[in-house]
C-alpha cells in the first residue's frame, strides 16, 4: 500500500492540551474528542428535546475539544430504535439542529454530528422492517431486532442521497462537521462484512463493491459541503467474528478513504453481536485496546486519526499524543460518569477516571446491561447536569430500561 502525504500541520509541542489544526485553518483547542453516546433522548418520532440541548450543555461546558454526537438518523425508517434523534430536514428541524449546534460549540468545542443508518440492528417496536444487504437476521437477541430484508438498488440510491442531504443540512445548522458512521455492525458495516453482505449484484462481492456504499457517500458528501466542513468516518479495525470484515480489509478501507482527504478517522470495533467496542479480554492488552490497530493505520496513512476505547488516565493520553500514536483521544463512558472529566485531565497529568461497576461476568447480558446503566446516567445529566456516579443501581437500570427495548 502506498503511504498517502501528510494533509495536516502539526503544532510542535504535541500533547493533550495542545491545539490541533487541520490544512483548512480548522483547529480544536485540545486532543481531547467526547466520543458519540447514543442519548435516548429525542420524542418517539425523533424530534429534538429540551433534555438533548441541557445535555450538550453539561457536555459542552467540559472543556473537551470536539463533541461527537450520539448517532442521529438519516432517515426515520433507518433508525434503531424509539429515542433516536432523526435529521429531519425541514424549518422545525433546522431551528432545533440549529440551536443544538449553539448549545455543543457555546465554549468553543466543535460539533460533529455522527450520522447513521441502522439496517439490520434496528429494534422491532420501530414498526419497520429493516433493510440489509442481505436478509441475515442479527443472533442472540430474540425478538428484539426483527428479521432484515435485502435492500433494492433504489433504496440503497436513497440511502447515499439521505447521508449527503443530512450533511449538508447539518452545515447549514452550524456545526462543524460530520462522522459518518461505519462502524458497530450499522448499514454500512453490514455492507463491508463479507458474512453479512452476500450479495451479487455491484454492492456485494469483493472488498471494493462492498465497501463502495461507504465511498460513494463520501465522496458524495465531500463534493456537497464546503472545504472547512469536517468530514470524518468511524470504522472498525475489525468485526471480531470469524469470516467477518477483518483487520487487512479495513486497512485496505482505510487506503482507499485516505485518498479521498477525509479530515478524521475514528476507529472501533465490534457489532451488536461481538461487542468489542467495550473492550473485551482479547482486546484489553493495554488501557485503549485499538492502539496496536492504530500503529497499522499510521504506517500506511496519515489521516487525522482519533482512537477511541478504553482511555482512563491523563498521563497515558498524553504518552499516546506525544508518541504519535494518534492525534486525537475518544472518550465516552468516563464522560457519562464525570460530565466535567475533560477539565481536570487537561489541568493535571494524574488524573484517573472513576472506574464504573459495570460488568456481571455474564458476557450477553454485560453488553446490555452496560448499555441500560450509561442511559440512565445520561437522562439524569440531562434533568439535573449531573450522573448518578459510579454506584448507581444496576438493578434499578435494568428494570427502567427493557419495557424501552421491548415497547420503545
Ligand atoms: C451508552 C453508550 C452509547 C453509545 N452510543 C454510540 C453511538 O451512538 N455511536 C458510536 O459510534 N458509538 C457509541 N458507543 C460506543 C462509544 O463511542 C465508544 O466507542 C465505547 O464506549 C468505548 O469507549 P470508552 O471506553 O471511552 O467508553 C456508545 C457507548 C455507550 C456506553
Amino acid at each position: 500500500m502506498n503511504m498517502i502525504k501528510p494533509e495536516k500541520v502539526k503544532d510542535k509541542a504535541e500533547s493533550l492540551d495542545s491545539v490541533y489544526t487541520w490544512s483548512t485553518g480548522v483547529s480544536t483547542n485540545n486532543r481531547l474528542v467526547k466520543a458519540s453516546t447514543e442519548e435516548l433522548l429525542a420524542e418517539k418520532d425523533g424530534r429534538m428535546t429540551k433534555g438533548m440541548l441541557s445535555l450538550y450543555d453539561t457536555w459542552g461546558a467540559s472543556g473537551v475539544g470536539m463533541i461527537l454526537t450520539g448517532n442521529m438518523f438519516v432517515s426515520q425508517e433507518g433508525k434503531s430504535r424509539n429515542g433516536n434523534l432523526v435529521i429531519f430536514r425541514d424549518d422545525q428541524g433546522l431551528a432545533e439542529q440549529s440551536e443544538l449546534a449553539k448549545r455543543i460549540q457555546a465554549h468553543g468545542a466543535k460539533g460533529i454530528v455522527q450520522i447513521n443508518h441502522a439496517g439490520r440492528q434496528a429494534m422491532a417496536h420501530t414498526g419497520f422492517q429493516p433493510i440489509a444487504p442481505s436478509a441475515v437476521p442479527l443472533e442472540g437477541y430474540g425478538s428484539i431486532f426483527q428479521a432484515p430484508r435485502a435492500a433494492t438498488e433504489d433504496e440503497l440510491e436513497q440511502v447515499i442521497d439521505d447521508f449527503v442531504e443530512s450533511a449538508v443540512f447539518l452545515e447549514k445548522a452550524g456545526f462543524a462537521g460530520v462522522e459518518i458512521h461505519a462502524a458497530h455492525g450499522y448499514l454500512l458495516s453490514q455492507f463491508l462484512s463479507p458474512l453479512l453482505n452476500l450479495r451479487e449484484d455491484r454492492w456485494g462481492g469483493p472488498l471494493e463493491n462492498r465497501a463502495s456504499l461507504l465511498l460513494q457517500i463520501v465522496d458524495r458528501v465531500k463534493d456537497a459541503v464546503s472545504e472547512t466542513f469536517l468530514v470524518g468516518v468511524k470504522l472498525n479495525s475489525a468485526d471480531f467474528q470469524r469470516g467477518g470484515f477483518g483487520e487487512d480489509d479495513s486497512l485496505q478501507v482505510i487506503e482507499w478513504l485516505s485518498e479521498r482527504e477525509i479530515d478524521f478517522l475514528e476507529i472501533s470495533g465490534g457489532n451488536y453481536e461481538s461487542p468489542a467496542m467495550m473492550g473485551s479480554e482479547s482486546t484489553q492488552k493495554r488501557e485503549a485496546y485499538f492502539l496496536s490497530f492504530a500503529e497499522r493505520v499510521r504506517a500506511v496513512s496519515s489521516v487525522t486519526l482519533i482512537v477511541t476505547g478504553g482511555f482512563r488516565s491523563s498521563s497515558f493520553m498524553d504518552d499516546c499524543i506525544r508518541d504519535g500514536e494518534c492525534d486525537l483521544i475518544g472518550i465516552a463512558r468516563p464522560m457519562i460518569v464525570e460530565p466535567d472529566l475533560p477539565k481536570r485531565l487537561l489541568e493535571s497529568r494524574e488524573t484517573v477516571a472513576l472506574q464504573a461497576r459495570d460488568r456481571l461476568g455474564i458476557k450477553t447480558l454485560d453488553n446490555m446491561l452496560q448499555t441500560f446503566w450509561y442511559k440512565r446516567h445520561i437522562a439524569s445529566i440531562a434533568q439535573t447536569g449531573q450522573s448518578l456516579g459510579p454506584r448507581a443501581s444496576r438493578v434499578w437500570a435494568l428494570l427502567t430500561e427493557i419495557p424501552k427495548v421491548l415497547w420503545g
